[in-house]
């Protein structure tokens, strides 16, 4: 049942920090906070080429993954749409492997992909969240998410554990490839497992959510910007808003914005930022910037840190814990549904069950 929550999709929001948790636990051990080798049909330290498939929120996880995979593992890493790459026909290298994430493991088109990725000789791996489904049980080896069963049709808890998966993964084939040392993996690990604590403190936060909620009730679109891993949980705000709220939304990479999408701005396009402090930090901040002077209402998610430049022009900051830029999509992740469920409920929307959507989209 719903308990004490509204809605399916409130409670699972809350379940967050417990599936984050419990996923971290059965990849790292806490002890040493090494990464346990993985089960898996390839040696990740001679793996030429990695394949990643999804569709929706599932894809967004593989786009996140390939940011790790590749600037952390060194690992070359293609991701599609589950839709696009069945029918790619891409060139596949010998040796090489396929991962396909998915929280029903019944997805047709993804199923698809897999069993074109079969012929192509690649061995397949799914990160699935139901051990019986059609997509473990097509593949060579099975990565659980311990996200427990997802009722809302807009995914929540299930994405946070298949990153926490894609996350554990990356730090491993980085250790396998030599790319990082034990110390780098001690560092990343202890990062990841102070997610969870992070992530409840996030959900506290409900009024502040609610507010931005508020100030993006009325919008008829809306522009998600981030760079970097952060880029696909841009896509995943926009794609729940999209999803829950029927609000037009999209997430864009902040440097293209001015190569078309500036030309929508103005005093009605919220335009909603993930922007903490690092390496990326400046450069989007100067994107939001160059949107702000053309009127844009901008809304920064972002950490202490970055919050005092960003005042000068956003017309909301919101303060998110300071974490490892590795984590981050993770985190950003809780907010950008939060605001989502919000404005699904302000606006009176199905929340659990909107309109024309599917838990598991078995058909093609
Ligand atoms: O069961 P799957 O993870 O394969 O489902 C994939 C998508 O249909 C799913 O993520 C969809 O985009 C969600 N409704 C997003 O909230």
């Amino acid at each position: 049942g719903k308990g004490n929550y509204r809605h399916f999709m409130e409670k699972e929001l809350h379940e967050h920090p417990a599936v984050i948790g419990d996923t971290l636990r059965q990849y790292v051990d806490p002890a040493s906070r090494a990464v346990a080798r993985p089960q898996l049909p390839f040696d990740p330290a001679t793996l030429p080429r990695l394949w990643l498939s999804g569709c929706g929120s599932a894809f967004l996880v593989g786009q996140t993954a390939r940011y790790w995979f590749e600037s952390l593992a060194r690992l070359p890493t293609d991701c599609d749409v589950a839709s696009e790459l069945r029918y790619r026909d891409p060139p596949l290298t010998e040796g090489g492997a396929a991962m396909f994430v998915s929280q029903s493991g019944e997805t047709a088109d993804n199923l698809a992909a897999m069993k074109l990725l079969r012929a192509g000789g690649q061995s397949l791996v799914s990160v699935v969240n139901v051990p019986e489904s059609s997509m473990a049980r097509e593949s060579d080896a099975t990565l659980m998410t311990v996200a427990g069963p997802e009722i809302s049709v807009a995914s929540t808890k299930a994405f946070t554990a298949q990153l926490s998966v894609m996350a554990c993964l990356a730090i491993n084939f980085a250790r396998a490839r030599g790319a990082i040392d034990a110390a780098e993996e001690a560092r990343l690990t202890h990062a990841l497992l102070e997610v969870p604590e992070h992530a409840a403190r996030i959900l506290d936060a409900t009024a502040e959510i609610e507010a931005v909620a508020a100030d993006i009730l009325d919008a008829r679109d809306v522009l998600f910007l981030a760079r970097g891993s952060l880029f696909p949980i841009a896509m995943e705000g926009a794609l729940k808003l999209k999803e829950i709220s029927y609000i037009h939304a999209e997430g864009y990479a902040a440097g293209e914005m001015k190569h078309g999408p500036i030309a929508l701005i103005d005093s009605k396009v919220p335009v909603i930022a993930l922007c903490p402090s690092g390496p990326l930090f400046e450069k989007t901040a100067s994107n939001l910037q160059e949107a702000a002077a053309r009127g844009g209402r901008i809304i920064a998610f972002t950490d202490e840190d970055g919050a005092v430049a960003l005042r000068r022009f956003a017309s909301r900051v919101v303060v998110l814990p300071k974490v490892d830029p590795f984590v981050a999509p993770i985190l950003h992740t809780i907010p950008v549904q939060m605001l989502a469920y919000y404005v699904a409920v302000l606006k009176g929307t199905d929340v659990d069950q909107p309109r024309n959507l599917a838990k598991a989209v078995t058909v093609e």
